[in-house]
């Protein structure tokens, strides 16, 4: 049963994508299941950085196979853009040798892009998610192994423009679609990636039986679920376990491992309730030192202290085997460290995740206090993780208040924290002893 699940726990960008390629070393698969451009996984290799959107966070090492899944929405021109910057970097076209598009993902238009620009209410990353999403719910969608079929019917692709049409001006917008554009923009997308398009489920499947290891890279977090997140501040797509093996087409009897990536605070892009948010200068410190500005958008994340209340929601849902927890050095230098355990709401105290917004909205953090430790540079810290490495002395290593933070977690969550991040390098990590 070699499949291992790889999730956000939070609000996303909790660091998925350092964790991803640490394990991809010794993956042959990565498959992304959910999301689509709206993904944004930093990898960070000495002086190097690293962006994805779509490609799974495994394609540094050339052995690995790389999957966009079934549950995913592509935009080809993004993608497009994607591989561009990978053939600068890596010097490799992996489209249709080792990266391969699922048939039955569906396909991103600029139609898509520009009804989600006109986003105010959620803050969306007007990558056209929750419109491509809506279409393959409304059963309109085109995915890519439909491309050729569309194009062969003109009544159809009539038909979709009409439809485009009629949307893009009820939402007030002047823009329209021709047929013309739309056969082009799909005969092109046919040239370019047609033959990366298979049916990756039976790709995996068949990977599986010859007994390889497959990884299963989750994007966005739980709290961002459309079922369990902060509805409707949430994005279009289930984030969870449950549907990781889905997503990718296979069954969830093949995962032996889900771990669940928790940022040792908490950020939240886009509007939406957050609870332990901070405006003062904490908040600044955790913005500035932890560097939080979307990877996607730019925008500046909303930061604040950790949270257990929807960690415990995610949990519950996830059934985390363990957690990776990241950023631990970016607590360094605050003289206290805060963790919310419950919330105030009117009268009444509350320690599980309500679904009623107004509750979040006016909830007031209840908090634990620890001692806070040093800031150290992350040349440092990087020194840190080599010795922990080096010498098997695990969490031994970090000083005493990063090491009652992280029991606290366990503590807390009921779930063993199995590594920390003290860097963005693929190496700033430090494993639990055995
Ligand atoms: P993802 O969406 O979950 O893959 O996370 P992002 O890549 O959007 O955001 C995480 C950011 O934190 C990236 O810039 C990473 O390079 C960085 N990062 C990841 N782990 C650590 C860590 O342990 N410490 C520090 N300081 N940065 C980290
Ligand atoms: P990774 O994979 C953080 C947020 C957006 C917005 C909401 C809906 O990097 O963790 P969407 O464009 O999906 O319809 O936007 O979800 N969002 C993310 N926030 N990390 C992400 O991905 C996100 N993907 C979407 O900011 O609030
Ligand atoms: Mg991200």
């Amino acid at each position: 049963m070699p499949a291992t699940i790889v999730l956000g726990a939070q609000w996303g960008d909790e660091g998925k994508g350092k964790l991803v390629d640490q394990l991809a070393s010794e993956a042959d698969w990565v498959v992304r299941f959910q999301g689509g451009s709206n993904a944004g996984h930093t990898i960070v290799i000495g002086e190097r950085k690293l962006a994805f959107h779509h490609l799974p966070s495994g394609i540094t090492y050339s052995h690995c196979n790389l999957v966009l899944g079934a549950g995913m929405v592509i935009d080809p021109w993004k993608l497009e853009d994607e591989l561009d910057r990978w053939f600068e970097f890596g010097g490799e076209r992996p489209e249709g040798e080792r990266l391969f598009i699922s048939e039955r993902a569906h396909v991103t238009l600029p139609y898509h892009r520009i009804l989600d620009g006109a986003d105010k209410e959620i803050g969306t990353t007007g990558r056209g998610i929750g419109p491509t999403y809506g279409d393959a719910i409304e059963r309109v969608g085109i995915r890519f192994v439909d491309i050729s079929n569309v194009l062969s019917d003109g009544g159809r692709i009539e038909q979709i423009v009409n439809r485009m049409n009629g949307r893009l001006s009820a939402a007030g917008l002047d823009s329209s679609i021709t047929v013309d554009t739309l056969r082009a923009d799909l005969e092109w997308i046919s040239d370019r990636f047609g033959a990366a398009v298979r049916p990756t489920g039976l790709l995996v499947h068949h990977a599986l039986e010859r007994g390889e290891n497959i990884l299963l890279e989750g994007a966005q977090g739980a709290l961002l679920d459309i079922a369990q997140g902060t509805y409707p501040f949430v994005t279009s797509s289930v984030t969870s376990r449950a549907n990781a093996t889905h997503g990718a087409g296979i069954h969830p009897g093949h995962v032996e491992r889900t771990i669940g990536v928790v940022k040792a605070y908490t950020t939240r892009v886009g509007h939406g309730p957050f609870p332990a948010e901070l405006h003062d200068e904490v908040g600044n410190h955790l913005g500035t030192v932890g560097h939080e500005f979307g990877t996607t958008t730019g925008r500046p994340r909303r930061c604040g202290w950790l949270d257990i209340v929807p960690l415990r929601h995610a949990m519950r849902i996830n059934g985390f085997d363990e957690v990776v927890l990241t950023k631990l050095d970016v607590l360094g230098g605050l003289e206290k460290l805060e963790i919310v355990v419950g919330y105030r709401v009117d009268d009444a105290e509350i320690h599980e995740f309500p679904a009623d917004l107004s509750m979040l909205e006016r909830a007031e953090p209840v908090t634990l206090t620890l001692p806070g430790f040093e800031s150290l540079d992350l040349g440092d810290w990087l020194k840190v993780a080599r010795e922990a490495q080096a010498t098997g002395r695990g969490y031994d290593v970090l000083p005493e208040a990063a090491q009652t933070y992280i029991q606290t977690v366990e503590q807390l969550l009921g779930v063993p924290v199995s590594s920390v991040g003290v860097g963005p390098d693929r190496e700033a990590s430090i494993e639990r002893r055995a």
